[in-house]
C-alpha cells in the first residue's frame, strides 16, 4: 500500500515535472531558502469619521541584495486583531523605494532630511514622473489578493551596483485609512465625497473645481467625514502589519520589472511636470455616473472605460492584477492584436468579519501565465479596460493594472545541470536508474512542499520553509 502510493506519487511527480519544476526550482535545487518576516508600521490613531494619510520614511525592511517573493499587509488594532473594512476602510497602502544621502547628519530625525537629499527610485513606469511609482501597494482587496512571485522570478532590491555612492536604499510607506464607524454614509465616506467631508479647498489651500464631487482631494490627512449625530466611538491605535518573503539574490533568479497602468492616463507627458491635471498623464481617479433607464436598456448600465498605452520595453508577463473600488466588475489588459494579457476580477465580501466584509472588494483575481506564454513587444500599444456597474454613482474610483515583466524565461537546460553534475562520477547501468530515482525523489519533495505551501497560503498563515 505504502509502495503503491509512493509509486503513484512518483508518477504524478513526473507528470507534473514539465509544468511545476520552475515553480520550486530555486528553493529545491540550491537550498536558497525563503525567508519571512512581519513588521508593523508606526502607529496611527483614528476616531469615528477621521482620516489618516501618512507617509512614513525609512520603514523596517529586509536588508541586503535580495529578491522579494511576496508582500502582504493588513490593518490591525493594538491587540493585534484584524480590523474589518466597515470600521477602518483601507483606501490604500503604498511602498516606494528611494535612495537617502548619508553624509547629511545621520542622527537627525528623519523628518529633518530635505527632499533634495533623497533620490526617488520608482518602478518601471509608465505614469508621469512621481505618480504611481510604488513597488508594492493595494487597497481594500489586500487580504485576499495573491502577491507571491513564482520561481525563478523575484523583485530584485538592494543591488549595491544600483545604489548611488554615498546613498542608502530605503523605503517609504504611505497608508491612507478612513474610519467609518458611525458614518452617516459609509460608502460616501470611503469614496471621499466632498459634501460629506465639508471640503472646498485642497490640502495645500487651493479651491477645488466646482464640479469636483469627490476623491483624494477631499479626504486628505486629518479631514473628517460626517458621523451620525450622537454616535460615540473611541479613538483607537492602529497599525499596518506587513509580511514579506524573500530569498538571497543569486544569478539564477530572473528579475522582474514592475509596471503600473492607469485607465485615466491621457498619454500626455508635460515636460518635467509631476503634478496632476486634466492635461497630464495619469489622473488616478475618475467618476461613475448612475445610469438612466434608457442607458440601462442600451448599455446594460455598465461603465466601460478604456485607454491606449505604450509599453516601453519588451518582456514576458509573470504576474498581473487590477485595482478597482466598490462598484468595479473587472478589468482587462489587451495586447495590440486584441489578445488578453490578463483579466482581473473583484471578489466581494459577504459577511462581517475581516477579509469578508459585505459590499467591499476583499480580493482581486490575479494572473500567473505559464512562463513565456504572454509576451509584450517594446513599443506595443496596449489597451486597458476597466468596467464598473452604474447602478449608483461613484466618486474617486480607480482603474489600475499592475504587472510584473521578465526579460527572459528560464533556460530549460539549467534544470538538468544539478542532477547531472552530481552523477558525473557514477558509471554504467545504474546511471539512468539513478537519474530517474533522484529526479523522482526531488520532484516528490518539491510537490509536497509546493502543495503544503499552497495549502498554507489558502489557510492564510505564512509558511516558513525549514
Ligand atoms: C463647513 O465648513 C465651513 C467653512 O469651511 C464652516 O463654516 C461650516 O461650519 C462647516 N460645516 C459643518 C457642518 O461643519
Ligand atoms: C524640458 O525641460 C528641460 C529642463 O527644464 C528643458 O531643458 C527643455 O528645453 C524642456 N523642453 C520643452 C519641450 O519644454
Ligand atoms: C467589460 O465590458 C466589455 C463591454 O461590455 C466586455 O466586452 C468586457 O468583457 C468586460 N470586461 C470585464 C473584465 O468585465
Amino acid at each position: 500500500m505504502a509502495r503503491c502510493s509512493r509509486g503513484s506519487l512518483l508518477l504524478l511527480a513526473i507528470l507534473i515535472l514539465a509544468s511545476n519544476v520552475p515553480h520550486t526550482r530555486a528553493s529545491v535545487k540550491r537550498g536558497n531558502k525563503i525567508k519571512s518576516a512581519t513588521f508593523l508600521s508606526p502607529k496611527f490613531v483614528l476616531g469615528p469619521g477621521s482620516v489618516e494619510n501618512r507617509f512614513y520614511h525609512n520603514i523596517e525592511f529586509p536588508k541586503g541584495h535580495i529578491g522579494i517573493k511576496n508582500f502582504n499587509a493588513e490593518v490591525i488594532d493594538d491587540a493585534g486583531n484584524p480590523v474589518p473594512l466597515h470600521e477602518t476602510y483601507l483606501h490604500h497602502w503604498l511602498v516606494v523605494r528611494y535612495y537617502q544621502r548619508l553624509d547629511v547628519v545621520e542622527n537627525n530625525h528623519e523628518q529633518k532630511f530635505k527632499e533634495a537629499d533623497r533620490i526617488s527610485a520608482g518602478n518601471s513606469g509608465i505614469c508621469q514622473r512621481g505618480i504611481l511609482n510604488q513597488y508594492f501597494g493595494l487597497g481594500s482587496e489586500t487580504r485576499k489578493t495573491a502577491t507571491h512571485i513564482p520561481d525563478p522570478y523575484a523583485i530584485e532590491i538592494g543591488n549595491p551596483a544600483e545604489i548611488p555612492a554615498g546613498y542608502e536604499e530605503r523605503w517609504l510607506l504611505n497608508v491612507h485609512a478612513i474610519d467609518t464607524r458611525g458614518a452617516e454614509d459609509r460608502l460616501g465616506c470611503t469614496e471621499c465625497r466632498c459634501d460629506l467631508y465639508n471640503i472646498t479647498v485642497s490640502e495645500s489651500g487651493h479651491p477645488l473645481r466646482p464640479d469636483y464631487k469627490g476623491g483624494l482631494f477631499c479626504c486628505y490627512d486629518h479631514t473628517q467625514c460626517k458621523v451620525k449625530q450622537g454616535f460615540q466611538g473611541t479613538r483607537r491605535s492602529l497599525y499596518l502589519r506587513y509580511t514579506m518573503e524573500w530569498v538571497e539574490w543569486d544569478r539564477d533568479i530572473i528579475p522582474v520589472k514592475i509596471f503600473i497602468f492607469d485607465v485615466t492616463d491621457t498619454g500626455k507627458r508635460l515636460n518635467g511636470s509631476t503634478g496632476f491635471g486634466p492635461e497630464n498623464g495619469c489622473q488616478i481617479e475618475y467618476e461613475i455616473e448612475s445610469c438612466s433607464s434608457t442607458d440601462a436598456s442600451v448599455h446594460g448600465c455598465i461603465d466601460v472605460k478604456r485607454t491606449s498605452l505604450t509599453m516601453p520595453s519588451a518582456g514576458y508577463v509573470i504576474y498581473g492584477v487590477a485595482h478597482q473600488h466598490t462598484g468595479g466588475i473587472g478589468s482587462t489588459l489587451y495586447g495590440k492584436d486584441g489578445r488578453v494579457i490578463c483579466s482581473s476580477l473583484p471578489n466581494y465580501g459577504e459577511g462581517k468579519e475581516a477579509g469578508n466584509e459585505a459590499g467591499y472588494i476583499v480580493g482581486m483575481s490575479t494572473c500567473y501565465p505559464e512562463p513565456g506564454s504572454i509576451q509584450i513587444a517594446a513599443g506595443e500599444k496596449l489597451v486597458l479596460e476597466s468596467n464598473y456597474s452604474r447602478d449608483q454613482k461613484h466618486t474617486g474610483v480607480m482603474g489600475l493594472f499592475y504587472i510584473l515583466v521578465a526579460d527572459q524565461t528560464p533556460n530549460p537546460t539549467s534544470l538538468l545541470q544539478a542532477p547531472i553534475h552530481m552523477l558525473e562520477n557514477m558509471k554504467g547501468s545504474t546511471y539512468a536508474l539513478a537519474i530517474i530515482a533522484l529526479f523522482g525523489l526531488a520532484i516528490a519533495v518539491a510537490v509536497t512542499v509546493h502543495s503544503r505551501l499552497k495549502k498554507g497560503r489558502e489557510e492564510g498563515y505564512r509558511p516558513i520553509l525549514a
